[in-house]
């Protein structure tokens, strides 16, 4: 039905003989195979950080928010332009979302600025997001959060190998969550990461994963433990031996696939810059490497966007909303959101285009031949 889709997988032969041979081996549940891709992700990291590797970035916002003990009085601050799990998680811990508005309409991530003007004595933990796989400006943000005491939890979910000043996101604040599901830079179906650099909120993650239990299943397996004590309350958010298997053989491509992306979205730029009816973000940003995890533009306030939708539909083109405004969710809109004006404005004029690493550059040529006379009508 497309002639270009918006995201496609970036698997070959590798991914289903990596399941075929967990299947193989007779252990299928959270084991070496998982312990291995945490190793390696940590490297893939550096700074010694630490991995757990769980069933979603949601289950990894929500075990971060246990672990910092965030709850009901206290206030969480998220961007005002991000995916739902991030309020989901700090209402489902009982506590108050309080938005960031994007820097700006070229940096649409939230900053020290736009965090320090909602920041109020309750205020317990920030929530930032590298939308579409542009870090945060961190030196100011790092730097605020420890002025004024406040958890830093990084959502990385659109950005593994992305980079502040040569350093990894997911290495900066309390705990980094990254994303594995399948439209994702590292691809996996469902699956996540959750990483620290301390030792205690490491330990925290591995309590909460996995029910508060001391030994896990393969330790009695493997005759290294016999039975196992409950030291906290915890859940069950593992990831399972198959979905490493898969992370292990896509982190293996990641960083060439991001390598690809940029690529892409260089022509992208080339071929969209100078367009009539739409503006292009990020471009300005200092200190960062991206790794491209969509292509995000914005329209001109003129422009109906459902309109130019279902025109690039007909041509075959699909597209996308990143993302539709939080405070418009029927399960937000009596809670009393704050306001953040650019954010919400983007939320109406937001359009994503395809991109994935296996994309061609004919294919972008055709997306941005497509949009360009769609706008000129
Ligand atoms: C910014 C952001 N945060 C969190 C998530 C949740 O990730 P998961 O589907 O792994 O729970 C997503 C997924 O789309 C996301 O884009």
């Amino acid at each position: 039905m497309w002639k270009v889709q918006l995201f496609k997988l970036n698997y070959d032969t590798r991914e289903p003989q990596a399941v075929k041979d967990i299947i193989d081996s007779g252990w299928i549940t959270m084991g070496d195979v998982t312990k291995k891709f945490e190793h390696d992700f940590s490297v893939m990291l550096g700074n010694n950080i630490k991995c757990t590797a769980v069933s979603s970035a949601t289950a990894a916002l929500h075990m971060s928010l246990l672990a910092l003990d965030i709850k009901q009085g206290d206030e969480v601050i998220i961007p005002a332009q991000t995916f739902v799990a991030d309020i989901n998680v700090v209402r489902m811990v009982g506590a108050t979302p309080i938005l960031a508005d994007c820097e700006s309409y070229d940096d649409w991530n939230i900053s020290a600025a736009s965090i320090q003007k909602v920041i109020t004595p309750k205020t317990k933990a920030v929530i930032i997001v590298h939308f579409a796989g542009y870090p945060c400006q961190m030196d100011e943000i790092v730097a605020l959060c420890k002025e004024k005491n406040i958890a830093l939890i990084e959502d990385c979910a659109h950005a593994p190998g992305a980079k502040y000043k040569g350093q990894n996101c997911g290495t900066f604040g309390d705990y980094g969550c990254f994303s594995f599901f399948t439209n994702k830079n590292l691809s996996v179906g469902e699956g996540g990461m959750l990483t620290t650099k301390s030792d205690t909120l490491d330990q925290q993650a591995k309590y909460f994963r996995s029910h508060g239990m001391t030994a896990l299943t393969l330790d009695r397996h493997t005759g290294r433990s016999i039975s196992y004590d409950v030291v906290q309350p915890g859940l069950n958010y593992r990831i399972d031996e198959m979905r490493s298997a898969l992370g292990l053989v896509q982190l293996e491509k990641l960083a060439a696939a991001n390598s690809m992306r940029k690529v892409l979205v260089e022509r992208y730029i080339a071929k969209l810059l100078n367009i009539k009816g739409l503006s292009l973000p990020f471009l300005q940003l200092k200190a960062i490497e991206s790794v491209y995890h969509i292509f995000p533009l914005l329209l001109h306030p003129e422009i109906n966007r459902d309109t130019l939708i279902f025109m690039l539909r007909e041509a075959g083109i699909q597209s996308s909303i990143h993302y539709p405004a939080l405070k418009n969710f029927t399960a937000f809109k009596e809670f009393g959101l704050n306001a953040a004006p650019i954010a919400e404005n983007i939320a109406t004029r937001e359009l994503t285009l395809p991109l994935y690493p296996t994309m061609t550059l004919e294919e972008v040529d055709l997306v941005c031949d497509t949009l360009t006379k769609i706008l000129e009508k």
